[in-house]
C-alpha cells in the first residue's frame, strides 16, 4: 500500500462536527479579531504547555521576530540559531536589526547542544533560538546555563514532553506555528508565543497589536500579527486531542523500529529524557537519494527537507559563518523524512521498511 508522507485528514475526520460548530459559533458572534475564542485558546494553550502566558499571533515566523523584540534584540546584537532548520528560524532575526550567527547541530538529534551554542557565543550574543526540530526538544536548561536568554522555536514540537516540562515552558519565551501540517494545526496561518514572565508577555501582547494597548497611544513600532477568532476556535477543538495524536506519532516510530528500520538507516535519537511527538520522522543514510527514489517508486511519501542548510541559502550570504558546521553538513547530506502521522499503522510502517530494505540491502 502507498503510504503518504503525512496524513492530516484522518485524525481530523471524527472532529468535523465539532469544528463546524466552532466555526458557526464564531460567525454567529460577529467577532473575528481578539475576541473570546483567542482569549480562551490562550488560556488553554498556556495551561497545556505549563506556561503562565500564551499570546496568539499570526504565524510562527512573526512569533519569533516578536519574541526577539520582546527581549530587546535590535541592531548591533547577535542571535545564535542553528543552520539545520526551516529557513524561517533564521529569517525572523534580521527584521529585528540583529545578525543571525549560525551554530551547528548534533546530527543524531538534529538539535543544537550547549557545546554547539557555546562555540558561537560572542560578547554581542543577545539571545539563542533553540529549535526543537522534527519534534525533538533541544536541551534548553543546558543552553540557558551559558547565560543567554533562550527562545524555543517549538514550531515542530507541540505534544513533545521532557522531564523538565513541555516545550513552551522551558525557555525565556517559546514560539509555535499552527501551519496546517503541524502537530497542532489550524486551517490557515497561526502561531503563538508562550512565556512564564508577565512582563515579557505584556510586551508581546503590545507588539502584536501595533505596539499599543488601546489603538490610541502607540508606544512601540510593532506589528499587526494576531491569531484570528476562527483559527482559535478550530484550535480549541483540537487541543484536547494533541496528546493522543502525539502518542500515535510515538507508536509510529515504534512500528518503524519493530519492522527493522534501524538495521537499514540511522534512526533519529531523542534528546536525553525527551519523548518526542515526531512531527517528521527523519532518518539518515549515506544513500539517502537512492532510498528516496526507491520509496517514491513504491508510492511512499519521502522528502529531504533541508538539503541546503540555511547558512548556504542565497539570502543568508551576508551572515555566512567563518568556520564549518560539520554536524549540519552531515545532517543536510544524509537526512530523509519518511511517512509519519498520528495514525500510521504497523502494516504501513512495515511496507515502508520493506521498500527501504529492497533499496538498501537487495541492490
Ligand atoms: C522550525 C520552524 N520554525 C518556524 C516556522 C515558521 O512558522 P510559520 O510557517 O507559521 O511562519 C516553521 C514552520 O513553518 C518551522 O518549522
Amino acid at each position: 500500500m502507498a503510504v503518504p508522507l503525512f496524513d492530516t485528514s484522518t485524525p481530523l475526520a471524527p472532529l468535523r462536527g465539532e469544528i463546524d460548530a466552532a466555526i458557526a459559533r464564531v460567525l454567529d458572534s460577529g467577532k473575528f479579531i481578539l475576541g473570546p475564542e483567542v482569549a480562551a485558546f490562550e488560556r488553554e494553550f498556556a495551561h497545556y504547555c505549563g506556561a503562565r502566558h500564551a499570546v496568539g499571533v499570526a504565524n510562527g515566523t512573526d512569533a519569533l521576530t516578536i519574541a526577539l523584540r520582546a527581549l530587546d534584540v535590535g541592531p548591533g546584537d547577535e542571535v545564535i540559531v542553528p543552520s539545520f532548520t526551516f529557513y524561517a528560524s533564521a529569517e525572523a532575526i534580521p527584521p529585528t536589526g540583529a545578525r543571525p550567527v549560525f551554530c551547528d547541530v548534533d546530527p543524531e538529534t538534529f538539535c543544537v547542544t550547549a557545546e554547539t551554542v557555546r562555540a558561537a557565543l560572542t560578547p554581542r550574543t543577545k539571545a539563542v533560538i533553540a529549535v526543537h526540530l522534527f519534534g525533538n526538544v533541544a536541551p534548553v536548561a543546558d543552553i540557558a546555563a551559558l547565560g543567554v536568554p533562550v527562545v524555543e522555536d517549538a514550531a515542530q514540537s507541540a505534544g513533545s514532553t521532557t522531564p523538565a516540562g513541555r516545550p513552551g515552558s522551558l525557555g525565556s519565551l517559546a514560539t509555535f506555528s499552527f501551519f496546517p501540517s503541524k502537530n497542532l494545526a489550524c486551517f490557515g496561518d497561526g502561531g503563538a508565543i508562550t512565556t512564564q514572565d508577565g512582563e515579557l508577555a505584556d510586551r508581546v501582547r503590545m507588539l502584536r497589536f501595533h505596539g499599543s494597548w488601546d489603538k490610541i497611544t502607540y508606544e512601540h513600532v510593532g506589528y499587526n500579527s494576531r491569531l484570528d477568532e476562527l483559527q482559535a476556535a478550530i484550535l480549541r477543538v483540537q487541543l484536547p486531542h494533541l496528546d493522543r495524536w502525539a502518542d500515535g506519532r510515538r507508536a509510529a516510530a515504534d512500528h518503524y523500529a519493530a519492522a527493522g528500520m534501524g538495521d537499514l538507516v540511522a534512526l533519529p535519537r531523542p534528546v536525553d529524557g525527551v519523548a518526542p511527538a515526531w512531527h517528521l520522522y527523519v532518518v539518515r543514510s549515506e544513500r539517502a537519494d537512492a532510498l528516496a527514489e526507491a520509496l517514491a517508486a513504491a508510492g511512499h511519501g519521502q522528502k529531504a527537507y533541508y538539503r541546503t542548510p540555511v547558512h548556504l541559502q542565497p539570502a543568508m550570504r551576508a551572515f555566512a559563518p567563518d568556520g564549518t558546521l560539520p554536524g549540519t553538513d552531515e545532517a543536510a547530506r544524509t537526512h530523509l523524512a519518511v511517512p509519519m502521522s498520528p495514525v500510521l499503522s504497523a502494516a504501513q510502517a512495515a511496507d515502508v521498511v520493506a521498500a527501504a530494505r529492497q533499496a538498501l540491502v537487495a541492490s
